[in-house]
């Protein structure tokens, strides 16, 4: 069934998320019938292109999702705690990118190729959560696998952007590159902590009990909802790479009944959302490069693990601000307007 044109309203437009939804609605040619951007009262001024005509963006105000059918909300946690609820008030249904509502029991965190059924919750709070961008490329990826064979253990080890951290990180990669490969000093980090121009940081969100990070307990704690796996264990090891654009995974895990590298090949190249680029003899597997403006998760070096019974390794690679975001937030906004509006 084909979305009825939807009002839309993009919060956080400016932003590196939000400019991706534009460009996203754009390439999938989803039905809108009107379109709303905001941000902060920073932007005002800001003009935006949307397939050819320029939207103004505007502040936030009491009445401002009047009219909207559905919001992409892309502006932080602290924003949608206050206007989602807000925004249901007005009779417009929330679509949040941030980490806000993701552990919320009464609002569903959805990837559509993943567990689509669970959006139906939404009208609890007339909220559905995107899930964090190191997890939707993820389980598009492991789904097939896990429905043929069950996973019953997960390694993940993840090579994150700095775009996963927003445009400020972006410039920060930027301008300690530019100095560094110009014989300065860089200036002092912003927003991640240490350079991460030719450094690795294996940090991403504070560190919690136990010694993990908070991204790599949503890791684990998204994977196992998402894929209605509440037994799964995972050991997850989140780290930020000096690369603008693409997320990458690699991943080791043991399933219930033995699946060959052969038939793990075979369901990921029939899987909805993933690309199979596995050619060895070719020198072809994903790589970031080869990720960047796709909506596609890149799977690729597919391999038996002799190490444990049932082991699988395969490297995975998708755009964090598309799949990881706002593709997925688009997809979602889509079937809510196919389905339940
Ligand atoms: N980057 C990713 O890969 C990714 C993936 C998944 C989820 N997310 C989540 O998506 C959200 C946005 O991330 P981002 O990377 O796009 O960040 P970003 O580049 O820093 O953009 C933030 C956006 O939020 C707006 N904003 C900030 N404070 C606001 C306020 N008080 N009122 C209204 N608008 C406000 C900003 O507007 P101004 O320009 O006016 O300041 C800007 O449009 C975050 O919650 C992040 O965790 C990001």
């Amino acid at each position: 069934m084909a979305s009825r044109p939807l009002s839309l309203a993009i919060l956080g437009a400016t932003g590196a998320v939000g400019r991706t939804v534009l460009q996203v609605l754009e390439d999938r040619d989803t039905p809108v019938k009107s379109l709303k951007l905001l941000a902060s009262e920073r932007s005002q001024g800001t003009v935006l292109e949307f397939k050819g005509e320029e939207l103004p963006v505007e502040p936030l105000k009491p009445g401002v999702f009047q009219g909207c059918d559905v919001a992409i909300f892309s502006a932080g946690s602290a924003v949608s705690r206050e206007w989602a609820p807000k925004a249901w008030a007005e009779g417009c249904a929330v679509v949040d990118n941030s980490s806000a509502f993701r552990a919320d029991p009464e609002v569903p965190l959805v990837v559509p190729e993943v567990n689509p059924e669970a959006l139906a919750g939404f009208r609890a709070k007339g909220l559905v959560a995107n899930p964090n961008c190191a997890v939707t490329p993820l389980l598009v990826a492991l789904q097939p696998l896990h429905r043929a064979a069950g996973i019953e253990r997960l390694v993940v080890s993840t090579y994150q952007s700095v775009s996963g951290a927003g445009q400020k990180a972006v410039e920060q990669l930027e301008g300690e590159a530019h100095a560094l490969m110009n014989g300065a000093e860089p200036d002092a980090p912003h927003q991640i902590p240490y350079r991460i121009a030719f450094n690795l940081v294996p940090q991403i969100g504070a560190f919690v009990e136990g010694g993990e990070t908070e991204e790599e307990r949503s890791i684990a704690a998204e994977s196992r909802r998402i894929l209605g796996a509440p037994g799964l264990r995972v050991s997850a090891t989140a780290v930020r790479v000096p690369i603008f654009y693409g997320h990458s995974w690699s991943v080791n895990l043991a399933t219930g009944r033995k699946l060959s590298a052969g038939e793990a090949r075979e369901l990921l190249k029939q899987a909805p959302g993933v690309k199979l680029v596995d050619d060895l003899k070719e020198r072809i597997y994903p790589m970031p490069l080869l990720a960047v403006n796709d909506d596609a998760v890149l799977v690729g070096r597919v391999r038996e693990d002799a190490s444990q019974e049932h082991g699988l390794a395969l490297f995975v690679v998708a755009d964090n601000l598309r799949k990881g975001a706002a593709t997925n937030a688009v997809q979602l906004a889509e079937l809510l307007g196919e389905k339940y509006l």
